[in-house]
């Protein structure tokens, strides 16, 4: 392959990839910015597509099969690489835009020989899955991995996802949905962001709420499977089911999480229009998020299902990806929203207890309780924020 750029060979997972040469594409102060690159490889996304190959593993074994696989938005191509070398699949289709990532893709499609089970397109993604849809080819698995947020590609992958099938959204625009840029969150979100010490939790509630938006327009039920949030980005992982009365049980999993500055109070609730009160324990203002995704965003028994295949699969990130997914299936049966104890600490003037004593302390008093994988300091429980208060007032 001739490229007026130098290049270097990388290996991730059982993958050899040619990539621009790492070294040369550094912003200010030295840290590499794939973004300037002419053809896209982040090796920090490792653990996240090894949580994918994880979640494809368990997938298939669950299916006993092999599955059909769909990256429209490759990049160099390691990660649909990566799901042919490391997954059982029948086909992988991946794809970029850029001509220049295309060629790459079909390079390192070849030097890993894979070409019998690999096609490699060169079109905008949205049309791609919408004319393999036509062509009635149907995928297990559609990885969405963009720049920034994944709006645009839902719909089209939709079309393209066979029923039970699997959608993978990554989104990195945190600013947004983080609320620095709110009126940007509100546009491709259809949400409102509150810029709060949890912010990163209502993100992915308010992906999954525009994701879910758009489901129930074309009668599909969506099940979240496994969702996260880690350093730079959030991920989504969820199910998919056709049918409009399926789809209506997710009509209730929307709503809108309100929250009083002043004293950390919130509340969960459906409807917002009806809902004119002030906090109940101090009577602040308060402020609301949503709407977003009020359901479970994480399903306990696929996780413990893929914290049992990570002991099996040996992946480079196997230890970070089982300390995860263990936060994860604590906190897959705990309510949204957390508390962060250095700010409720701060408000009443006390040291910081550990995080494991306040939940020991509120399970003893028969409140669900356990932590969040968004903040190490940060805990989920059921109990009111009087009672919270209490208990951490007493250590
Ligand atoms: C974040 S990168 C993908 C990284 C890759 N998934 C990985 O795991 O390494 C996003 C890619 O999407 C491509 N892209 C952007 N807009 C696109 C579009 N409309 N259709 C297809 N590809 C697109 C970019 O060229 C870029 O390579
Ligand atoms: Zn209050």
């Amino acid at each position: 392959m001739k490229t007026n750029f130098p290049v270097e060979e990388i290996h991730e997972g059982k993958a050899r990839i040619i990539i621009p040469k790492l070294d040369l594409f550094k912003g200010s102060g030295e840290t590499y910015r794939p973004r300037l690159t002419p053809v896209f490889y982040n090796p920090n996304m490792k653990l996240n597509r090894d949580l994918s190959i994880l979640l494809a593993n368990t997938i298939s074994n669950m299916l006993n099969r092999g599955l059909n696989i769909c990256e429209p938005l490759s990049g160099s191509g390691v990660r649909g690489i990566r799901y042919a070398l490391e997954c059982k699949v029948n086909k992988v289709i991946l794809n970029d835009i850029n001509p220049i990532a295309y060629q790459f893709i079909r390079h390192n499609v070849k030097l890993n020989n894979i070409e019998n089970i690999v096609q490699v397109y060169n079109e905008d993604a949205s049309l791609l899955l919408l004319k393999l849809a036509n062509k009635k080819l149907k995928f297990d698995i559609i990885d969405i991995d963009p720049f920034g947020s994944p709006v645009e590609f839902i719909e089209p992958a939709f079309k393209a996802l066979r029923n039970g099938g699997i959608l993978c959204v990554t989104a990195t625009d945190l600013i947004p949905l983080c609320g620095i840029k709110s009126n940007a969150c509100e546009r491709k979100y259809l949400g409102k962001p509150l810029r709060s010490y949890y912010c990163r939790e209502l993100a992915l509630r308010l992906l999954i709420n525009m994701i879910n938006t758009k489901a129930l327009q074309h009668n599909i039920l969506v099940e979240p499977l496994i969702s996260y949030a880690y350093e730079h980005y959030i991920r989504t992982h969820l199910r998919i089911f056709r049918g409009a009365l399926k789809a209506n049980k997710a009509l209730r999993m929307r709503g809108i999480i309100m929250y009083c500055l002043k004293c950390d109070f919130r509340l969960i609730i459906e409807d917002i229009i009806a809902y004119k009160e002030r906090c109940p324990y101090c009577s602040g203002e308060l402020m609301y998020s949503g709407p977003l995704w009020i359901g479970p965003i994480i399903n306990r028994d696929f996780c413990m299902s893929m914290i049992h295949n990570n002991e099996e699969l040996n992946l480079e990130t196997k230890k970070k990806i089982g300390k995860l997914l263990n936060v994860l299936l604590e906190e897959s049966v705990l309510p949204p929203t957390f508390y962060n104890v250095d700010h409720i600490c701060s408000k009443i003037k006390k040291k910081p207890p550990k995080i494991r004593d306040i939940i020991r302390s509120l399970q003893k008093l028969k409140y669900e309780a356990g932590p969040t994988h968004v903040d190490p300091k940060g805990f989920k429980t059921n109990a009111p924020i009087n009672v919270i208060i209490d208990v951490i007032s007493r250590f």
